[in-house]
C-alpha cells in the first residue's frame, strides 16, 4: 500500500531528536524523502543512515533556524538533492525558564530568535519556492504556552509561541491564493529531552503532573505529536489552513484546574 507522503519532499527542522526525530522517521515510512535539518548535524546524520538503512529516502543538514544564511542553503541543498520541497515542519525550538525579573536581553533574543524568527526565515525561505510551484503544506510548531500563563518563567517562550500563532495565521491568509497550507500544531507536555529537563529544573514528577493537570491523564510520545502533524502535511488536510491543533490532552479546553 502507498504511503500517505508517497514521492513528496519534506523538510523537518530540529530533526535530531524528540518531537522532530518522530517526524523524520514517520514521514520516511510514508513514502517522503525526508530532509532532516538541525544545529546538532550528528544527530541527524545518524537518524538519517537509520532511515536509508530501512529503504527511505534522507539527507541530514546542519542548520541553525536563526541564522538567515544557513537557511537559504538549506532550502538551496535540498532543491539540488531532490528538486522541490512540498513540505516544511517547523519544529526545532528551545525552552528556558528564567524568572521575568532577571531575563537579560541577550536571553530574550536567544528565545525569540530561535523559536519565532527561525520560523518565519524557514517559511519565507521555502515560502518563496512554494509559492513558485503554486502548492505546498507548511506546519508550524506552537504550544500550549501560546495561549497560557504559567508561573515557572518562561516568558520569552510564551510570547514568541503565540507569535507562531499569529505568524501562521497571517501566512495562511497571505498564500491561500497559491493553494499553500499553513497550519500549526500545539503541544502539551510531550515526553522528550525538552520535557525532561523542563521537569526536572522544577522539581516536577511527570505522572503525577499528568494525573494532576492533564484530562486524559497522560503526556504525548512524540509519535502523538506526528500523528497530527502527518495529517496536516498530507493530501487530508487539504482545505485547512491558518489553524492550531492543540495535542494536549484536552488541557486547553480545561476551564478552571483538571476535570
Ligand atoms: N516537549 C514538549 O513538552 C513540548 C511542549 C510544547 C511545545 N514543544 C515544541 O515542540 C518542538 C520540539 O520539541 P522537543 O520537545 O522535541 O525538543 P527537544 O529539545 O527534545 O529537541 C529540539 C531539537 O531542535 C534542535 N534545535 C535547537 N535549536 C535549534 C536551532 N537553532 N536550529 C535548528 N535546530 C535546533 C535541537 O538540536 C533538537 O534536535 C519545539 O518547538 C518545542 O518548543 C515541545
Amino acid at each position: 500500500m502507498a504511503g500517505r507522503l508517497e514521492g513528496k519532499v519534506a523538510i523537518i527542522t530540529g530533526a535530531g531528536t524528540g518531537i522532530g526525530e518522530s517526524h523524520a522517521r514517520r514521514f520516511a515510512q510514508e513514502g517522503a524523502a525526508v530532509v532532516l535539518a538541525d544545529i546538532n548535524l550528528p544527530a541527524v546524520q545518524s537518524i538519517a543512515g537509520d532511515i536509508e538503512k530501512e529503504g527511505g529516502k534522507a539527507l541530514a543538514v546542519k542548520l541553525d533556524v536563526s541564522q538567515k544564511a544557513e537557511v537559504e542553503d538549506a532550502v538551496k541543498t535540498t532543491l539540488d538533492a531532490f528538486g522541490k520541497i512540498d513540505i516544511l515542519v517547523n519544529n526545532a525550538g528551545v525552552f528556558e525558564r528564567i524568572p521575568s525579573v532577571e531575563l537579560s536581553e541577550a536571553e530574550w533574543d536567544r528565545d525569540l530568535n530561535i523559536n519565532l524568527k527561525g520560523t518565519f526565515l524557514c517559511c519565507q525561505a521555502v515560502g518563496r519556492h512554494m509559492v513558485e510551484r503554486r502548492q505546498g503544506k507548511i506546519v508550524n510548531t506552537a504550544s500550549v504556552s501560546a495561549s497560557r500563563g504559567g508561573p515557572l518563567g518562561a516568558a520569552a517562550y510564551c510570547a514568541a509561541k503565540a507569535g507562531v500563532l499569529g505568524l501562521t495565521r497571517e501566512l495562511a491568509m497571505e498564500w491561500a491564493r497559491y493553494g499553500i497550507n499553513v497550519n500549526a500544531v500545539s503541544p502539551g507536555a510531550t515526553i522528550t529531552n525538552m520535557m525532561k529537563s523542563h521537569f526536572e529544573e522544577s522539581g516536577l514528577d511527570e505522572q503525577e503532573h499528568a494525573r494532576k493537570w492533564i484530562p486524559l491523564r497522560r503526556s504525548n510520545r512524540p509519535e502523538d505529536m506526528t500523528n497530527a502533524v502527518l495529517f496536516l502535511a498530507s493530501s487530508e488536510a487539504e482545505t485547512i489552513t491558518g489553524h492550531d491543533i492543540p495535542v494536549d490532552g484536552g488541557i486547553s479546553a480545561v476551564f478552571v484546574g483538571r476535570r
